[in-house]
């Protein structure tokens, strides 16, 4: 009976490692989860330098903690049915030590916390890419000023540069968070907060909106795309062209469908009368890797589906359904997939 027990408890704690190693190893390499235990940027790292004594100093304080737990239950347990335990009231040294061990518990860690907070609160010199990040319900604006670059919910960073995010809010707080690389940050409407990291690995990396900001704050993702300096200068060049006018076919008729409709009265389309910034700027769109702030992959039918209801896929969305039938619902998907 006992050994029974024993086996089945040796069966679910191997299980239990099996299933928390296999978790990690994984996600070591690859640069997509959202996780900031791999850092890779300096900031990242400070961050988790600092958890990581914190983590250690609270296995150690929860180890002595709990095993003096159990010795006391074990050693100062009942024996007899009628056994009255010594009582005791006071303990000067027993108090003196719970006073004095947390206190030094917490001083070691602020130790190393108070250089960090202003470390990464100093942004450096040294920043090269200065990047206005706007969160908007539910969506992510980012303008790059000395580039001359608008886009939404995808950005680019040159690899090895340090850059500096300035975070402001259209609308109500949102926060914004690329765990791999920096640390959270409020984004308050009326004040401008700061964040900067100098990315460490080229690669794709995934963040969210990360203060509760309405209907659809799970679904305001933003991704983060770390690049060769030669490859984020081809796409600022990109970036910085007009959007091209199609000649012929479904594009050139859902461009001119786009300037009849009331799509302009929110987006802008560099090149064209459509200029305004209610919504994201869709001058170069066909070439992002996702729609509606990262939750759809940018494909044609995907495109079709969110222009002919937005409601049915982010309810609450600011862009209402306007009735558009399937056929113009496809011509302005072809437009806009054009815009690359
Ligand atoms: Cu924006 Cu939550």
């Amino acid at each position: 009976m006992i050994s029974n027990a024993r086996l089945s408890l040796r069966v679910a704690l191997l299980t239990l490692v099996v299933v928390l190693l296999t978790g990690c190893t994984q996600w070591a390499d690859s640069s997509l989860p959202q996780t900031t235990v791999f850092p890779l940027s300096d900031v990242a790292r400070y961050i988790q330098n600092l958890y990581e004594l914190i983590f250690w100093m609270a296995v150690v304080v929860f180890v002595g903690v709990e095993g003096f737990l159990l010795y006391a239950i074990i050693r100062f347990r009942r024996r007899r049915e009628d056994e009255m335990p010594a009582q005791t009231h006071g303990n000067t040294r027993l108090e003196i030590a719970w006073t004095v061990l947390p206190s030094i518990v917490l001083l070691v860690i602020a130790i190393p916390t108070i250089p960090t907070i202003f470390a990464q609160d100093a942004i450096p010199p040294t920043a090269s890419q200065r990047i206005k990040v706007i969160g908007h319900q539910w969506w992510w604006e980012f303008q790059y000023p000395d580039l001359g670059v608008v886009t939404a919910n995808e950005f680019h960073l040159p690899l090895g540069e340090t850059a500096r995010l300035d975070l402001e809010s259209a609308d109500v707080v949102h926060s914004f968070w690329v765990p791999r690389v920096g640390g959270k940050m409020d984004v308050v409407p009326t004040r401008t907060n700061h964040l900067w990291f100098t990315p460490e690995k080229e690669g794709e990396f995934y963040g969210q909106c990360v203060e509760f900001c309405g209907t659809q704050h799970a679904n305001m993702r933003v991704r983060l795309f770390v690049e060769s300096r030669e490859s984020f200068d081809k796409w600022v060049r990109l970036q910085r062209e007009n959007a091209a006018a199609p000649t012929a076919g479904p594009a050139q008729q859902g461009a001119e469908l786009f300037q009849r409709s009331a799509c302009i009265g929110c987006h802008t389309i560099r090149g064209t009368n459509a200029r305004a910034v209610a919504g994201p700027d869709l001058t170069h769109v066909g070439g992002r890797k996702t729609l509606a702030a990262g939750i759809l992959d940018n494909t044609p039918e995907n495109l079709k589906k969110w222009i002919r209801d937005p409601q049915e896929i982010k309810v609450g969305s600011k862009m209402p359904n306007l009735g558009l039938s399937d056929q113009d619902a496809g011509l302005l998907a072809a437009y806009l997939q054009s815009l690359r």
